[in-house]
């Protein structure tokens, strides 16, 4: 009897705990961090290119069925270098001190999101594809502002940060396993990576990204964006 009323109170504990409200900033608050924080308006324009980036896969994957908060993402992706002109002065890792400080303002889930945009963490075998791994493949597709291909990016990060064989080899490491998550990311899609680069002719990054999450939530039609 017991047993049944606990089995039966856990079960509705957990059904709370599934649909427990995530926090995210919407876009006027993410813009509003950037520019509270002080991010000079080149990393501004790189973090929208990467929000472009992300936001049109998680996009394209969900009208293929795949599980994705496009807040989120969008989130993530302008949010993922928040600190990182401070790391330039400081040595600090960005990634870790934009994971803490949006934690400490009450986003756990776009902390979680941007403290991977460095160092992906694998998730777990037959996982749908995960805001953090379309925000890090985004940042991969990006050179400063504009976008490019995975092997351009790559090679622009092994002459900023390759010198060191080390650094070198833990580059070329990443790069493997970059273009492995290319794969999985475009393989439930109607087109491939080059498709990406045609969103270096968006003009207004932050309109276009209204418009997407907008009709993400069915309350927009499209807009003029791809
Ligand atoms: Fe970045």
């Amino acid at each position: 009897m017991f047993g049944e009323l606990e089995r039966g109170f856990r079960g509705r504990l957990n059904s709370v705990r599934k649909k427990s409200v995530v926090r995210i900033p919407s876009l006027s608050d993410a813009y509003r961090l950037l520019c509270e924080e002080g991010v000079p308006p080149h990393i501004v324009r790189h973090c929208e290119k990467v929000a472009l980036v992300a936001v049109f896969l998680g996009r394209e994957l969900r009208h293929q069925g795949e599980p994705l908060d496009l807040a989120l993402v969008c989130a993530g992706g302008l949010l993922h270098d928040l600190t990182k002109h401070h790391s330039l002065r400081t040595g600090e890792n960005h990634a870790e001190s934009a994971r803490r400080k949006l934690f400490d303002l009450g986003y756990p889930e776009v902390a979680e999101v941007v403290g991977q945009h460095i160092f992906l963490k694998p998730g777990p075998p037959g996982h749908p594809i995960r805001a953090e791994e379309l925000v890090y493949y985004a940042d991969k597709r990006v050179r400063h502002e504009e976008i490019v291909s995975l092997e351009e990016r790559f090679v622009d990060l092994r002459e900023r940060y390759g010198r060191r064989t080390s650094s070198w080899v833990r580059i070329w490491r990443l790069e493997e396993l970059t273009k492995l998550l290319e794969r999985r990311i475009f393989k439930p899609l109607p087109f491939g990576p080059e498709k990406v680069l045609e969103l270096n002719r968006v003009e207004d990054v932050k309109t276009c990204l209204t418009a997407w999450l907008s009709s993400a939530e069915g309350t927009l039609p499209k807009g003029k964006c791809p």
